[in-house]
């Protein structure tokens, strides 16, 4: 009984000290998880709305594809983590989403037509990595880019996009709707 015991608190011990957060790291990491992703979204979209002030899409969506993944390089070495956005139906062909980020994407959108509330998640990886991991909503603004063609999206722009992107399959979003994560990976 008492070698049960022991074997018990001892693999109880093992598990919370290997790929877990405690509570306190918990806490610490996802504030500064979200943070960075306010801080990030901030910046790309007062980016974003000079250049729709200055010329509309035929000029802000040339600058996404030159800047968007400068300016998160530019924020990651600022906040000495790897910033990312990650999407199941990207746009850019230079994002590869990980395994991992489309599983939390796919569990974020169920849990949207679940009307649940999306919470940030914060983990550790088996490479001793810690991750945050946060929602990217569509808001009213994103539609002129990424929503559904001749009703919140002009087919003008559509086209301005496919010449850019023959790829692209981020449109057809509605306001609310689960266009990707935030996935930021803290150095170590
Ligand atoms: C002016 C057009 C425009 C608007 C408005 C816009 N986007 Fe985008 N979005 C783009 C372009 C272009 C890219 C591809 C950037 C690249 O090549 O790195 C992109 C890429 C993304 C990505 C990265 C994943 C992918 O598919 O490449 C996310 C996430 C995203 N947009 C979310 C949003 C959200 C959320 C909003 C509103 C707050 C928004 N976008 C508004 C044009 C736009």
């Amino acid at each position: 009984m008492i070698k049960k015991v022991f074997i018990l608190v001892l693999s109880i011990t093992l598990f919370s000290c290997g790929n877990q957060f405690s509570e306190k790291e918990q806490l610490e990491y996802t504030k500064k998880g979200k943070e960075i992703a306010q801080a990030s979204f901030k910046e790309l979209s007062t980016n974003l709305k000079t250049q729709m002030k200055a010329g509309g899409p035929a000029k802000a969506i040339p600058f996404c594809k030159e800047e968007a993944l400068p300016i998160l390089a530019e924020l990651s070495e600022k906040h000495n983590a790897t910033i990312k956005r990650s999407s199941d139906q990207l746009r850019s062909c230079k994002i590869e989403p990980a395994l991992r980020e489309l599983d939390i994407i796919h569990a974020y959108k169920q849990s949207k037509s679940q009307q649940k509330e999306l919470k940030p998640i914060v983990e550790i990886d088996n490479e001793g990595n810690k991750h945050f991991y946060s929602p990217i909503l569509i808001k009213s603004q994103c539609l002129v880019c990424h929503g559904k063609v001749n009703e919140t999206m002009t087919v003008q722009t559509d086209s301005i996009i496919k010449s850019i992107y023959p790829f692209d399959i981020a449109t057809g979003y509605s306001e609310g709707d689960v266009r990707g994560i935030w996935s930021i990976t803290f150095n170590k």
